[in-house]
């Protein structure tokens, strides 16, 4: 069994990576959220469910520990919370860690709205841990899995993924995760 914990699994991203892994039995999943009535879910029964905030160091450590991969799913103070995670994990030995941040964030300049997502990709990146950083262009909701990914430095490429698209890269991710240590990839639909 591997035991993966999700933060902020009430996000749009998280919903579909939980849908997908609620079906594989060999993962023990647990989803963390400020407010259980967030899950959108239609079934989780097999699942965890822990309340914290990922700004909470205690709180967020405890749900950490013991975990074998840790999918960061968040919007905000993304730096903060990057500190945080990668503190936490540290302090318990946990090494996995996907965290979704976003397209354009070695652009320069740099828009001023992406300056978290790159601040939380400079934490993880300057970190000891198995991390998977992604960076997914515009999001929409077709029902497709159509995705290529570019490796940091190449130009970034295309305009949308789908969310689904993405969400079955994260848990490609998570079933094989020796093959993207320390990557950071963007993700993008193939000639969008
Ligand atoms: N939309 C796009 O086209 C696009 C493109 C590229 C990248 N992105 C980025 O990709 C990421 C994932 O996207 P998404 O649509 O899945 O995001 P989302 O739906 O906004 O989910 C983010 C989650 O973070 C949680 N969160 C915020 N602060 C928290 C805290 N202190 N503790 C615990 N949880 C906290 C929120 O929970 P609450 O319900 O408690 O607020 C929310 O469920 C986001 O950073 C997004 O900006 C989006």
């Amino acid at each position: 069994m591997k035991n993966v914990i999700i933060l902020g699994a009430g996000g749009n991203i998280a919903k579909h990576v939980i849908d997908i892994l609620v079906k594989d039995d060999d993962i023990n999943l647990t989803l963390f959220l400020r407010d259980a009535r967030r899950l959108r879910n239609n079934d989780v029964s097999k699942s965890s469910i822990v309340e914290g905030d990922v700004l909470n160091f205690d709180q967020l450590k405890e749900a950490i520990a013991g975990q074998d991969f840790v999918y960061a799913n968040l919007s905000g103070e993304l730096e903060a919370m990057a500190k945080n995670i990668v503190k936490a994990m540290d302090e318990t030995g946990v090494k996995k860690l996907i965290f979704i941040s976003s397209i354009g964030i070695y652009d320069v300049p740099l828009r001023p709205v992406l300056k978290p997502y790159r601040k939380a990709a400079d934490v993880i990146e300057a970190s000891e841990l198995d991390y998977t950083i992604l960076r997914p262009t515009w999001f929409t909701n077709a029902d497709e899995v159509d995705y290529e990914t570019t490796r940091k430095g190449e130009p970034e490429k295309g305009s949308v993924i789908s969310q689904k698209s993405l969400a079955t890269l994260i848990t490609k991710i998570i079933e094989s995760p020796e093959k993207y240590i320390r990557e950071n990839l963007g993700v993008n639909k193939p000639n969008s």
